[in-house]
């Protein structure tokens, strides 16, 4: 029988280094900052913390622009910090799995500028050039941060290809011997004890630029193959690939429990129901909950057995959780709460975004000049071509962009929310008076408490092993407003249940609860198999 893979039990939690804790005043978050919050971790009861890239990076792209894998932005720190904070964190019995941008490097890093030095040198097919003349572009594929996908190169003589920024140019993987010095590094970095990695971007590695095929190309599961073999089976890690393209049907091959690729894929089918053909996340379509709900029951059904799913409301490309799928004014605790609810009892490793424990929420700006997000930026550009007014895309930034996940860390009501005492790098949430890590570890009806509970509930012997292996039944999945559905392990079986709205409903219960496990209100109102939930109720309960 396949042994049980402890990140099966695991809740993973994402640190975007730069937001998090600065440690020495400059404004940018640091290494030493996130050691200096591990018990904060702990305290909560995570196992795995995801950093975002902490490599030696010009920061184009906060750091998914490397130009140097094997050191760290001195802005974060050193080497010796993030060797530290591997066994400062190991201490507290948390792994931390890194960043891996191998989609693509930074143009500083010395195989792009030998590359483009020199024709004859063997980093130039570590790239991927395309012979024309300025203005000609080799094909219309374009970026997805705004722009052509070439970009001309005066030094080169060539064009090269870029999936994102213009600084970020896609490595070449059909060059085996680039390929090799990818895995070698990832042991180099393996070796020092990391718990994996979350492999940025990775489906675009099978791209084939002349088809403009970004995603899902036909040698994409060869690599991640050859990856697995020669580099994450030579230890117990955990990995999890970042797939926009993915359906289940590649998930099972990516997730596959023979371990020959990875251990999980993070999929953004729910994240993009609501997008728009013409404009993406920038114009949406108002929330489809049946929708919601049944992209979520199809990747349960179809990877049980077969497969792992990451379970995310949002991350450091995301708006925040509680503003984009619940309510970030009057239920904010309560919808944040049943949120949390919904995505803790499936099967699949959950993820918490930094300060989601909290319930933080969206930012509001009003001018770009306080936009730091390099897609937002060349987005407003793009969209302001297009005839869109100042007002709109500052709505669309202030709903969907990025920034929103990057507002430092609220610890405190102090100056700059605990975060920094220098000027930090992007403007606090002016709400940090109202919402903090401080406040929240004080109250024991927090948003943070609850988390607690929904990580120590996975962990629990009662309720750990139907989390994690239990069947997944919903019901009532053409009803607008309440989520429910049921997980069950033999004898046992946990039914979750939830308001997925701020108006009350009252509904009649497939099943009786003989015990409520948890709840984000004091008390539940039932009777004779009705039921009644308030704005956002939720719950887990024996039945
Ligand atoms: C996905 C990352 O999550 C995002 O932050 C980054 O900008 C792109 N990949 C490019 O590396």
């Amino acid at each position: 029988m396949e042994q049980t893979k402890w990140w099966k039990h695991s809740v993973v939690y994402q640190i975007y280094p730069r937001s998090f804790q600065d440690s020495n005043g400059d404004g940018i978050g640091d290494i030493p900052g996130i050691i200096s919050r591990l018990d904060y971790l702990r305290e909560l009861g995570i196992d795995v913390i995801w950093l975002s890239p902490v490599y030696k990076s010009p920061q184009d792209d906060n750091g998914y622009d490397i130009s140097d894998y094997y050191d760290i932005h001195e802005e974060f720190g050193t080497l010796a910090d993030m060797e530290m904070l591997i066994a400062e964190a190991g201490k507290r019995d948390i792994k931390i799995v890194m960043d891996m941008v191998v989609n693509h490097s930074s143009d500083e890093h010395p195989w792009f500028l030998e590359a483009k030095k020199d024709r004859s040198s063997k980093y130039r097919d570590y790239y991927i050039w395309r012979e024309g003349e300025p203005g000609q572009l080799p094909n219309e594929t374009k970026a997805s941060f705004g722009g052509s996908a070439w970009e001309w190169d005066e030094e080169a003589g060539a064009y090269y290809f870029h999936l994102f920024s213009k600084r970020q140019p896609d490595l070449n993987w059909e060059n085996p011997q680039m390929r090799q010095d990818i895995y070698r590094m990832m042991n180099w970095w393996l070796e020092k004890g990391l718990g994996g990695f979350r492999l940025d971007v990775i489906d675009n590695i099978g791209k084939v630029p002349d088809e403009m095929i970004r995603e899902n190309g036909p040698r994409l599961h060869d690599y991640i193959r050859e990856m697995s073999r020669e580099a994450f089976q030579n230890y117990d890690v955990v990995t999890v690939g970042e797939t926009w393209g993915a359906n289940t049907e590649h998930a099972k091959l990516y997730s596959n429990p023979d371990g020959s690729e990875l251990s999980m894929i993070f999929q953004f089918e729910h994240i993009c129901a609501s997008h728009s053909e013409e404009y993406g996340k920038w114009k949406q379509e108002k929330k489809d909950f049946v929708k919601l709900k049944k992209i979520f029951s199809g990747w349960q059904r179809a990877l049980h057995g077969c497969g792992w799913n990451s379970l995310f409301w949002d991350n450091h490309d995301l708006p925040r959780a509680v503003s984009a799928f619940g309510d970030d004014g009057k239920y904010r605790v309560e919808s944040a709460k049943a949120l949390a609810t919904f995505l803790h009892g499936m099967q699949g490793t959950p993820y918490i975004y930094e300060g989601e424990e909290l319930g933080m929420t969206n930012i509001h700006l009003e001018e770009l000049s306080q936009v730091r997000d390099i897609e937002a930026r060349n987005m407003y550009a793009e969209l302001k071509e297009k005839g869109w007014s100042h007002d709109e895309i500052m709505e669309a930034i202030n709903s969907t962009g990025r920034d929103n996940a990057r507002t430092p860390m609220q610890w405190d009501n102090s100056e700059h929310a605990g975060f920094t005492t220098g000027t930090p790098w992007i403007g606090v949430n002016p709400n940090y008076r109202q919402i903090n890590a401080k406040l929240e570890l004080g109250n024991k009806n927090s948003v943070f408490h609850y988390y607690k509970k929904l990580i120590a509930l996975r962990k629990s012997p009662e309720w750990g092993e139907v989390l994690a292996e239990g069947d997944y039944t919903p019901y009532m999945e053409e009803d607008e407003d309440i989520f429910l559905y049921l997980r069950s392990l033999g004898e046992k079986r946990l039914l979750v249940l939830g308001n997925f709205h701020g108006t009350e409903r009252t509904i009649s219960l497939p099943y009786e609860i003989k015990e409520v496990i948890l709840s984000n209100y004091p008390e539940a109102h039932k009777w004779d198999g009705w039921i009644v939930l308030r704005p956002y109720e939720a719950m887990m309960a024996e039945i």
